[in-house]
């Protein structure tokens, strides 16, 4: 029997207290900042599904060519009975592994977004006879405990979501995953790769302005969450590299002097013509790099598999 469970983790007034302690510090903050972890309510989750299908977005494409290619060597290396996703979304591409896995139980999908896990994972149980769900609305860069399930347990981390935190918050991440698999477990991650900038920057700052909307989205989450009075179409998207960090940067760009009220916070923001606020950081990698981080949270990369035009890697590292 398909079973669907969905469980809160994280209180909703807990998930409330994060948001203001984020936008009070992100925006008296110099630069000022956002986490883009907040991008994400149903209109940004629906947003970031159109962005998956863009022309100019190859790391969708390019992910699901490896996972359609290589889902069997992965459930060969680790034939897991509970596949773990952080940051699932849609769950879209991760239906090639379930379907790879043959003695696979449960599929535990964590996302901060409800509307994205309710989606998949009602879609997916009614797909998959025999298949348990049990999702968490959770965010995965605080303390997780995962439910009761067998083992072993693949957590997979794809989407190059990895990329979105900085190297600090990577390496404390890293360690925290490591600490959730028990010898035998294995972690399948998504790194997009270092490329040349004309098709990265392409990729965030689409022709039809679908990355523009998705960043502006953020501003909309913090009127309505907040009481804001954010206007977004007085920002301008901006899409960067910067090759030294070897990072794509979102920012949004104030079109002119401005003051943005936050009735939440007590907060009167002042933007300079020109400002700009970062809202998400993309980092791109290279094979050694993702090795040594791994390793330093004490994971060894066993596997590495890329696209054919090697724009997305896959790796695979077991815990032991
Ligand atoms: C770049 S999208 C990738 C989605 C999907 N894995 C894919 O490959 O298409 C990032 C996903 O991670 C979720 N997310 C972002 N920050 C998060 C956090 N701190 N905790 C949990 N989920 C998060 C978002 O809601 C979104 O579904």
């Amino acid at each position: 029997m398909s079973e669907f469970r969905i469980t809160r983790t994280l209180p909703e007034d807990a998930m409330a207290a994060a948001l203001r302690a984020d936008v009070r510090n992100g925006l008296t903050s110099d630069p000022k900042t956002l986490p883009p972890k907040w991008f994400y309510d149903a209109r940004g989750s629906e947003l970031f599904e159109q962005i998956t299908e863009l022309p100019e977005y190859y790391p969708t494409r390019a992910e699901r060519e490896i996972l359609a290619g290589r889902a069997a060597e992965i459930a060969a290396a680790l034939p897991a009975r509970t596949l773990v996703e952080l940051g699932s979304g849609s769950s879209e591409k991760t239906r090639h592994l379930i379907d790879a896995l043959p003695r696979l139980h449960t599929y535990i999908p964590v996302d901060v977004s409800d509307t994205a896990l309710e989606q998949a994972g009602r879609a997916l149980v009614a797909e998959r006879p025999g298949l348990s769900v049990h999702a968490l609305i959770a965010d995965f860069t605080a303390a997780l405990t995962l439910p009761h399930s067998p083992g072993p347990r693949l957590l997979a981390f794809l989407g190059g979501t990895i990329g979105n935190l900085l190297p600090g918050e990577r390496a404390e991440f890293l360690a925290s995953v490591r600490a959730l698999l028990s010898p035998g477990d294995a972690l399948l991650l998504g790194t997009d790769l270092v490329k040349a900038e004309e098709v990265l920057v392409r990729a965030y700052d689409d022709a039809a302005g679908v990355t523009a909307a998705f960043n502006k989205n953020v501003l909309s989450v913090v009127n309505r969450e907040l009481g804001a009075d954010f206007e977004p179409d007085a920002f301008d998207h901006v899409a960067l590299w910067d090759a030294t960090n070897e990072w794509i940067e979102m920012r949004l760009r104030s079109r002119t002097t401005q003051t943005v009220k936050v009735p939440a916070l007590d907060l009167a923001v002042h933007f300079a013509a020109g400002e700009e606020l970062r809202t998400e950081v993309s980092a791109k990698f290279r094979e050694d790099g993702v090795s040594a981080e791994l390793a330093a949270a004490g994971l060894g990369l066993e596997r590495w598999w890329t696209d054919g035009e090697e724009r997305f890697a896959l790796s695979l590292s077991v815990a032991r």
